[in-house]
């Protein structure tokens, strides 16, 4: 079977003045894709002029005349190499660039850089930098322009290299490839260039050819969003679009948030023959082999390739309302077949779609791009974007309207699918045979937990000890699990992936609650950055020491402060990149929203804040006669 030739969409994005229009015109020329003539009437024109050939002229004539092009397909189809078809996107800083590609109805899987050689990384670079970080392109390659106008000067073109680099890592943006070259001139775009000898990489066409096109739709993972539920004689009928993958009979599947497992027993279609499989792109019906409520708004995978689980999620939004959008706003979010209730929790950046200048802000006005993090009540079923784009998109509605569509990303995120899975089967649960009163009345306090979180370097570990010695002394049963100790053993198997530190409050929680359950008081000093772990936390205490046995302490003091103290010099080497994932500079920390209680150490002296921690105790906690 012969293999369709590949396309790739990318996007060319830059300082105007650095180069694009020269590039796009340089890319169509050798690479054999202009309409004959073309070259040659600009060409002449130049001539006529009495200036220099110019690219740009070329690019602007092509693109007016594709501007009027009627059909997409002409319109698009740009310049070709042997191995692959290549269409540009539009160019950013336009806004219905922008919009497309958040919104999913366009989408670059590959983007070229441009930055000029002679004037360095500007603001504008900073701000195209940043844009691919917002989009989630993957595949990047940055082109340092213009080199003839430096003399080819190697060092120079490092200088900018590395400072691109600098800020693009920053962001988490690795570059593939990074290529001096002059659009103008054609060096290292088509040809290898005698002037940059000691340049050994590829060309900007060779790099091109690096590249993956985005993976077909059934080549992806099984993803069947339930659209609805029909009941015929007996038999209920589930029914959805294939968004992605191949859907076999026989297949065992999975249900996500749900989680329920079956066989598909049937693929049902309506007079016809049933089909074996069905793929990406089919609307079908199909069976289970056991009666499962099973509702709308679930997605349906393969046991071993299921979509992410998580009530939070970062949503990089185009708004659309005139209406800002802001934290703790509610909207209807509709993602895939669901439908469900979101909260901003937290507004990181706004960029304006005309500019693309980025600013601090908690509120997003309309034609926005913001990156936002949304929080549910529920868990969710969704894929980060970049894995899988049909199920990684949401649009947000208020009062019935679209106000804003987005693209989801998990960066700093767990999958929260494991923390709520159960392994175990045949268990059954038995009883103590000493009452929990019993331990009260000897102990003369009640079990439970305190649970302190905050940034590392807030305050947490001297607290902890400081409350524990002085709980000792006055009769308490009294222990405090320590995120740098439980991290050296039971945790010793735990990193800091998000992942690993949800894991990590999962089985610390668990044990919190042992402790609880047992009659002592537990203090427990870990960063435990994310809202759903420490509601997990709670819910593990309650279950066994019963309600109000689990108190959250927000140990309180802002980034600036705990990085002053920085009491074991790991910000300071978080921040030359020596520690990555490092909670506040490259890992998100979630503040609470209701805590038992706040205890303020940027400005309480310690010994404030000590008092005003055994106070909570002993009122929340000690038997009272
Ligand atoms: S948590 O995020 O999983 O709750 P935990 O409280 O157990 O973290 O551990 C935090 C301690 O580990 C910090 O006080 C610090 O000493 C150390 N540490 C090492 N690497 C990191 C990191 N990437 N982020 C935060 N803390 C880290």
């Amino acid at each position: 079977m012969s293999r369709q030739r590949e396309c790739l969409p990318i996007v060319i994005v830059g300082h105007v003045d650095h180069g694009k229009s020269t590039l796009v015109g340089r890319l169509f020329h050798d690479t054999g894709s202009l309409p004959e003539g073309r070259y040659e009437a600009i060409r002449k024109m130049c001539a006529r002029r009495g200036m220099p050939f110019e690219w740009a002229f070329l690019t602007d004539a092509l693109q007016g005349e594709r501007d009027q092009a009627v059909t997409i397909d002409t319109a698009h189809i740009w310049f070709k190499t042997e191995k692959c078809d290549y269409v540009l996107i539009d160019a950013p800083g336009h806004k219905e660039f922008l919009r497309n590609m958040v919104t999913g109805a366009a989408q670059a899987d590959a983007a070229l850089l441009l930055v000029d050689a002679e004037e360095g990384v500007r603001e504008q670079s900073r701000r195209h930098g940043y844009l691919l970080h917002l989009l989630g392109i993957a595949q990047v390659m940055v082109l340092v322009n213009k080199i003839d106008r430096i003399d080819y000067d190697r060092e120079r073109i490092r200088a900018v290299e590395a400072e691109m680099l600098a800020y693009l890592n920053e962001l988490g943006v690795v570059p593939r490839f990074v290529i001096p070259v002059s659009a103008r001139g054609g060096d290292n775009v088509a040809e290898h260039s005698h002037a940059t000898a000691w340049y050994d990489g590829p060309t900007v066409l060779e790099a091109l050819d690096h590249f993956e096109p985005a993976p077909q739709t059934t080549d992806l993972p099984l993803r069947l969003p339930i659209q609805d539920v029909y009941k015929f004689d007996d038999r209920r009928i589930l029914a959805g679009r294939i968004e992605t993958g191949v859907l076999c009979k026989g297949d065992r599947v999975i249900f996500s948030p749900s989680n329920k497992t079956a066989h598909v027993a049937s693929i049902e279609v309506w007079a016809a023959q049933p089909p074996l499989e069905s793929r990406a792109g089919d609307s079908v019906g199909f069976t289970l082999d056991e009666p499962l409520f099973v509702e709308r708004g679930e997605i349906l995978s393969h046991l071993d390739v299921p979509p992410l689980e998580s009530d939070v999620f970062r949503g990089r939004v185009f708004w659309l309302d005139a209406k800002p959008l802001a934290v703790g706003s509610h909207y209807t979010m509709k993602l895939n077949t669901s439908e469900v209730d979101v909260a901003v929790q937290s507004v990181e950046r706004v960029v304006d779609s005309s500019d693309l200048s980025a600013t601090a802000s908690d509120a997003v006005p309309e034609n926005a791009v913001a990156e936002v993090v949304l929080r549910a009540d529920r868990l969710l079923a969704l894929d980060p974007h970049a894995q899988c784009r049909p199920t990684g998109r949401f649009v947000l509605v208020d009062d019935y309207r679209i106000v804003g569509g987005g693209i989801i990303s998990m960066e700093g995120y767990p999958d929260q699918r494991a923390l709520v899975s159960v392994k175990s089967t045949n268990i059954t649960e038995v009883g103590h045979a000493v009452a929990a009163d019993e331990r009260t009345e000897q102990n003369r306090h009640r079990g439970g937990v305190i649970w302190l979180t905050g940034l590392s370097g807030s305050g947490k570990s001297t607290l902890a000890q400081a409350c524990e010695r002085e709980l000792f002394r006055r009769g308490y049963q009294v222990y405090v699990l320590d995120g740098d100790n439980v991290r050296a053993g039971l945790n010793a198997n735990l990193g800091f992936s998000p992942e690993d530190r949800a894991e990590n409050i999962r089985r610390v929680g668990e044990s919190a609650a042992l402790f609880a359950d047992a009659g002592m008081l537990v203090i427990t000093a870990f960063i435990s950055p994310y809202v759903a772990d420490r509601v997990r936390a709670r819910a593990a205490t309650e279950r066994l020491a019963g309600a109000g046995a689990f108190h959250e302490v927000f140990v309180n003091a802002d980034l600036e402060t705990c990085e002053g103290r920085d009491p074991k010099g790991l910000y300071a080497r978080a921040r030359a990149g020596q520690i990555t994932e490092f909670t506040g500079v490259s890992a998100p920390y979630e503040t609470p929203e209701a805590p038992d209680l706040v205890i303020d150490t940027a400005e309480g002296d310690i010994t404030a804040c000590v008092a005003a921690l055994l106070d909570h105790v002993e009122r929340t906690f000690a038997r009272r006669d």
